[in-house]
């Protein structure tokens, strides 16, 4: 199978039952430092390999080189900052070479070696990350809301329960296991954050023609205000993969993560954790993790042109659509007929659905699918 990125194995520091035992008294002695539910989760991350080869929250060095070269120190390929935050105030108690214990409602959730602690530049993070330091840019404003020290070093988790998704949630270890029972080879991953309209089925079942299994992989996690929810976006999934995929090729599980809208690099970083999953192939659409009109819509495709060796095969999709002379879906690649000829999917004709409670047209999405979507009262993030 698919070596983990980095070429060093699967990070694996989620501790033993025994060994998380020692953390779950009363904790005297350890010094406790209550954290957000978003640094959990890259804990959660770090430690269940999704992020292989890092097996902590990045160092000034590692930090620095992402910014500037895209790569770990050691020349890795790495496009985002994995980083653990802090206030000024808060980060005065926290010493180099301490060990602390990270906590949610007071109750002990991982473990941080701390090795380094140090200031950082927010407005160069936003423009090399994201290509822009407009605050209106959600993973920028993000970036901004940040505390300006950041804190690094090896984390191991002691509670290692992802929440309400978790029974949901395949871990690298447990995907490659899972695949390999499976017998596939081949799997693509599908990356989205979106109920399922036609043209995203149509991505999936051409690559699933090429490989022996699909993973379909939304994200859950923290999304920006008029995303979809996460429960939507599982159970129009959950319906799809029951009613109409066929069993024993296709299957569905989450990746929880926050997204950050980083487009082309977000891209990257995708198909990084997908590699770390066992995944061969990996599909990037139009417009891949992109927001507004920050980004060209292919340059989430054109990023992996100047990269050597991802080590998981892009497969490229152009702009898909239903094309009525054709009566069929295809891209500019298949189909000769003009722009009046075909039904784009639009974010638009959801909202208009939505809206309107009327049932879109079927070249759109299937009807049983925009059900679930309409059965909800308010199936956005407020
Ligand atoms: S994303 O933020 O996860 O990229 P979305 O869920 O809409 O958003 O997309 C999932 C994947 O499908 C991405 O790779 C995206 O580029 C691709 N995609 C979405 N719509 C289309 C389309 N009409 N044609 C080609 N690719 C698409």
């Amino acid at each position: 199978m698919l070596k983990p990125h980095g070429n060093r194995g699967l990070v694996n520091s989620v501790l033993t039952a025994d060994d998380a035992a020692k953390f779950s008294g009363a904790l005297n002695g350890f010094q406790k430092l209550e954290v957000s539910d978003e640094l959990l989760l890259d804990a959660r991350n770090i430690a269940n390999g999704f992020y292989s080869p890092l097996d902590g929250f990045m160092c000034s060095e590692d930090f620095d080189s992402v910014l500037n070269c895209m790569s770990l120190k050691d020349g890795t390929l790495w496009p985002i900052p994995i980083v653990f935050d802090l206030a000024i105030e808060a980060a005065k108690l926290i010493k180099e070479g301490s060990q602390i214990i990270l906590t949610q409602n007071n109750k002990p959730v991982a473990v941080m070696q701390v090795e380094e602690k140090f200031r950082y530049d927010k407005i160069k993070y936003a423009q090399r990350v994201f290509g822009t330091t407009d605050a209106a840019h959600p993973g920028v404003a993000q970036v901004f809301a940040k505390g300006d020290v950041l804190i690094s070093g090896k984390v191991s988790v002691i509670d290692n329960n992802y929440g309400e998704f978790s029974d949901f949630v395949l871990t690298p270890a447990s995907a490659r296991k899972l695949f390999s029972e499976k017998g596939w080879r081949s799997v693509v991953a599908f990356q989205t954050r979106n109920p399922p309209h036609r043209a995203h089925e149509y991505l999936q079942r051409c690559a699933l023609e090429i490989v022996d299994g699909l993973l379909i992989n939304p994200v859950v996690g923290k999304k920006k205000v008029g995303d979809f929810k996460d429960e939507i976006i599982l159970n129009t999934y959950k319906h799809i993969v029951e009613n109409y995929l066929p069993a024993s090729r296709a299957l569905l599980g989450v990746l929880p993560q926050n997204m950050r809208y980083a487009g082309p690099k977000e891209a990257i970083l995708h198909a990084i954790i997908r590699k770390n999953l066992g995944c061969t192939h990996f599909i990037v659409g139009r417009d891949h993790a992109g927001v507004g009109n920050y980004y060209g819509t292919y340059e989430a495709q054109q990023i992996f042109d100047g990269i050597e060796d991802v080590g998981i095969k892009i497969l490229k999709f152009e702009n898909s659509y239903y094309c009525k002379s054709c009566g069929q879906f295809g891209t500019d690649k298949t189909c000769r007929h003009p722009e009046s000829e075909k039904i784009m999917p639009k974010g638009t004709i959801v909202r208009e659905m939505i809206k309107t409670k009327t049932m879109p047209e079927l070249e759109f999405m299937r009807p049983d699918i925009a059900k679930i979507i309409l059965e909800h009262q308010n199936p956005y993030v407020a």
